[in-house]
C-alpha cells in the first residue's frame, strides 16, 4: 500500500516536515522495490534505516532545544521503533524474503510512522508554536510493539 502524504500531518517545523515527507517517500520506494523484486533492496533498506536514525536525532535535538516536556517518553518511542526495525532487518538479512520485508513495511512501519507523526510528533509542533503546554490530549498511543533496530 502506497502512503499518500497528507498535509494534516505537517507539524509546522520545516526540517521535521521535510524529513517526514522524505520518510514516506523512502518507505513507498522500498515497497515498490519489493514488488519489483529489485536488486537494490538492501541498499534502499540501509538508506531508510540511516535516514530514520538521522531524523530521530534531529527531532530529539529540537525537543531539547525547546524544552519539550515529553522528551524522555518520546525518545523511548523512537528507541522502541529502532529495536523492532533492527530485528526485522536482521530477519530479512537472514532469510532474504522480500515478501516478509514488504509485509513489515506495509503492516508495521507505515502504520507506526503515520500514527507517530499524527500523535507524538504533532505534539512537538503544537508545543513549539505555543498551542499547547504539551498535554497528551491527542495521544492515543500505538499498539505496535517494537523490538530492535540496528543495521
Ligand atoms: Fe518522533
Ligand atoms: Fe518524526
Amino acid at each position: 500500500m502506497k502512503i499518500e502524504w497528507d498535509e494534516k500531518w505537517s507539524i509546522g517545523e520545516p526540517l521535521i516536515d521535510s524529513q517526514h515527507k522524505e520518510l514516506v517517500k523512502l518507505v513507498n520506494a522500498l515497497i515498490f522495490s519489493c514488488d519489483q523484486q529489485s536488486a537494490d533492496i538492501p541498499a534502499a533498506l540501509s538508506f531508510l534505516v540511516n535516514y530514520t536514525l538521522t531524523h530521530f536525532n534531529d527531532e530529539e535535538a529540537l525537543q531539547l532545544e525547546h524544552g519539550f516536556p515529553h522528551y524522555e517518553d518520546h525518545k523511548q518511542k523512537h528507541e522502541e521503533l529502532k529495536a523492532i526495525v533492527s530485528e526485522h532487518v536482521a530477519n530479512y538479512q537472514k532469510f532474504g524474503s522480500t515478501s516478509y520485508l514488504k509485509n513489515v513495511l506495509d503492516e508495521t512501519l507505515a502504520a507506526w510512522l503515520i500514527n507517530h507523526i499524527e500523535t507524538e510528533d504533532k505534539m512537538i509542533g503544537d508545543f513549539i508554536s505555543g498551542n499547547s503546554l504539551g498535554n497528551k490530549k491527542n495521544f492515543h498511543g500505538t499498539n505496535v510493539c517494537f523490538k530492535a533496530l540496528k543495521e
